[in-house]
C-alpha cells in the first residue's frame, strides 16, 4: 500500500511525530513517503498514493494558515483517497483542554471543506529552548494558564508513541 504522509511542523514536534509514522508503516511493509508541506519547495502529489495521512500543529488556535491553504487546495484529490487528519497540539495532552483541541479540527474542516474518514488528536511537546518571548508569554497566560508546567524552564514530550503507532497502523490496515 503505498502512502502519503503530508505534514507541517513549527518548532519540529510534528516532523518527529511524521518521521515516526513513516518508519512504523515501513515496518508493518507499507510503502510510506513524507512530504513537509512547510517546505516551500516541497512538491507536493497525490498521484499514486490510495492513502493520506495528515498532520499538522495548533499553534494560536489554528493550524498553519499554508496548510489549511493546501487542504483546501487539494480538496477533491483528498476526496479521492482515504485519508487520516491528525492534530497536534497540547489542549490533546490535557483532560480540561481536550475539547478545546477537537474544536481546533472542527473548525479546520469548517473552513477547509476537509472530511477526514479518520482523525486523531495528538499531544505535541513544550520547546523552552526554541520559543522567543512572544511564544513563551502565549504558552504560559494562556494555554498552559491552569498546568504546573512552566515553559520557560521545563521541557516536556507529551506525545504518547505506542498509542499514534497503534492508530496509523490500525488506519493503514496492518498489524499494531
Ligand atoms: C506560540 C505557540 C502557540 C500555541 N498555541 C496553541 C494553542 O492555541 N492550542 C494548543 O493546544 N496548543 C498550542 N501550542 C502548542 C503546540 O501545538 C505544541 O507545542 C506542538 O507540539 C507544536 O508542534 P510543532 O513543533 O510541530 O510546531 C502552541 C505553541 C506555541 C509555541
Amino acid at each position: 500500500m503505498a502512502v502519503l504522509i503530508l505534514f507541517a511542523t513549527i518548532e519540529g514536534q510534528t516532523a518527529k511525530i511524521a518521521r515516526f509514522i513513516e518508519t512504523e508503516l515501513q515496518g508493518a511493509g507499507c510503502d510510506a513517503t513524507l512530504v513537509d508541506a512547510s517546505d516551500k519547495m516541497a512538491k507536493v502529489t497525490f498521484d499514486g498514493f490510495d492513502t493520506v495521512i495528515l498532520a499538522a500543529p495548533v499553534h494560536e488556535r489554528r493550524h498553519p494558515a499554508s496548510f489549511e491553504l493546501l487542504l483546501t487546495a487539494s480538496r477533491a484529490d483528498l476526496a479521492a483517497r482515504r485519508t487520516m487528519m491528525i492534530s497536534v497540539s497540547l489542549g490533546a495532552a490535557f483532560t480540561t483542554l481536550k475539547e478545546e483541541a477537537r474544536e481546533y479540527l472542527v473548525e479546520m474542516k469548517l473552513r477547509t471543506g476537509l472530511e477526514p474518514d479518520a482523525e486523531l488528536l495528538v499531544a505535541g511537546a513544550v520547546r523552552p529552548s526554541s520559543y522567543g518571548y512572544y511564544e513563551t508569554q502565549i504558552l504560559r497566560h494562556a494555554i498552559l494558564r491552569d498546568q504546573t508546567i512552566d515553559p520557560r524552564t521545563q521541557e516536556r514530550e507529551f506525545t504518547d508513541w505506542d498509542e499514534l503507532a497503534a492508530a496509523v497502523k490500525g488506519f493503514a490496515g496492518v498489524d499494531a
